[in-house]
């Protein structure tokens, strides 16, 4: 395992997080994760990653680390623990760490990162108490989860932030247009999760998978249309590429994460040892210039594709009848969302009331859903800019 150092941090290129135990990947066995976290010990991991809202998992993590704690870096989350409104108001962050630190079973965070955006919250009011539990020794740096970049740059101007989350993979490259050179301008480190694509990339789907019913990857837009037939293309030219060097598709990705500039760690989210052993030689080798270019040249073909086809799906879902079937008509809504934040066809501060209002159907869609569902449809059309399926977004 090779490091990276970041101000007083020396952090394994590669960390693992803990985002399965919430159920996000489907059911996982506890056991046999607690076993890969300390086999991720055994092979120089340091730095492991949870948050509040991951269900049981800073627990499992914290009793996991327990007989190692001093040799490795724990970071979490703050912001929200269950629901969908986040809350970075003083007191609910001050409230909120003294939580995470009991349950983690210790006396300091090494890194504690805001979660989720919080518009009621001033972002003066949210590092004055990430700065008074750094005074108090209770966490020793702070950092950015989901928020956007606008919020990125009041937290840099007001704080002292010490790195930021991205989605950051060969399918997953938007970061590389804003987020990564901001960064790389404020000496902010990066830390990049979902490096293996939520596991696209690994070479494990030759087709679209069934997922269990709560999988997240049921509404994720990387294995919807277009994007999970480009990225099925990009996992097997990484497998290809990854023959030359006798590595694995996994491998190949994790080290061209680790090829971009500013990054700090890639974070995996195996729940295997099998997995995690895998991921771990990402790290200790790099592609060559001339990979990294024919890999680069992929990229931008299969961006072209994609851009081109999302435009395409997002039109045939607001301007046509929603699907019948409840949790295809609510899946196709969020692809619109999302899509069409990527593309630039709204802000996500735009957008954010209607995605909430649509998030919170999830669990509960039926027949009776319809009605709310075409609403949503409307006001994403209005949003989105489509007159009568007319106008081209
Ligand atoms: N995802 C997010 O939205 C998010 C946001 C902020 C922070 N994070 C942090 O970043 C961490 C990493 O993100 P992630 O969990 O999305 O990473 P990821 O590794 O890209 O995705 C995890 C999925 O990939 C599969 N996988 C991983 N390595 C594999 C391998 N070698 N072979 C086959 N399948 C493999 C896992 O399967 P198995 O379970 O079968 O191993 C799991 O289903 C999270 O755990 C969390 O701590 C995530």
């Amino acid at each position: 395992m090779e490091y990276r150092r970041h101000k007083d941090l020396r952090i394994s290129e590669v960390g693992v997080g803990c985002y399965a135990l919430s159920g996000a990947y489907g059911k996982k066995d506890v056991d046999e994760f607690k076993r890969m976290l300390r086999r991720a010990y055994e092979l120089g991991v340091n730095f492991f990653d949870t948050a509040e809202a991951y269900g049981n998992a800073e627990k499992i993590l914290g009793d996991a680390i327990k007989p190692f704690r001093s040799e490795v870096h724990v970071a979490t989350k703050v912001g929200i623990r269950k629901g969908v409104e986040p809350n970075l108001s003083k007191s609910y962050v001050t409230a909120a760490c003294e939580e995470s630190l009991r349950r983690l079973d210790t006396d300091y965070i090494d890194l504690y990162q805001v979660h989720f955006d919080d518009p009621k919250t001033p972002v003066e009011e949210t590092v004055e108490a990430l700065e008074g539990l750094k005074a108090a020794g209770k966490i020793r740096h702070y950092g950015l989860g989901h928020l956007p970049a606008e919020k990125v740059k009041q937290y840099m101007s007001v704080g002292e932030v010490f790195s930021v989350l991205v989605e950051l993979s060969a399918v997953a490259t938007d970061a590389r247009n804003k987020m990564l050179p901001l960064c790389r301008s404020k000496q902010v480190g990066v830390i990049a999760f979902s490096v293996t694509g939520r596991g696209l990339l690994t070479g494990r789907f030759k087709q679209h998978p069934e997922f269990e019913p709560q999988d997240i990857r049921n509404v994720d837009p990387l294995f919807r249309r277009e994007r999970f037939e480009s990225g099925l293309r990009v996992a097997s030219e990484l497998t290809n590429i990854g023959k030359r060097y006798g590595k694995t598709p996994a491998q190949v990705a994790i080290a061209w994460v680790l090829a971009q500039a500013g990054i700090i760690c890639a974070l995996c989210g195996p729940s295997t040892v099998a997995h995690l052993e895998e991921n771990v030689g990402g790290s200790g080798w790099q592609l060559t210039d001339e990979d990294l270019a024919r890999l680069e040249d992929l990229l931008e073909h299969e961006a072209a594709f994609v851009t081109e086809q999302q435009r395409v799906g997002i039109k045939e879902i607001l301007s046509g009848r929603l699907p019948d079937e409840p949790h295809q008509a609510f899946s196709d809504l969020i692809y619109a969302i999302e899509t069409a934040v990527s593309l630039d066809l709204t802000t996500e501060a735009e957008v954010l009331p209607t995605f909430k209002e649509l998030y919170a159907l999830r669990g509960k869609l039926d027949e009776s859903s319809r009605s709310k569902l075409e609403e949503v449809q409307d006001r994403l059309r209005s949003l989105i800019g489509f007159v009568d399926g007319d106008t081209n977004p």
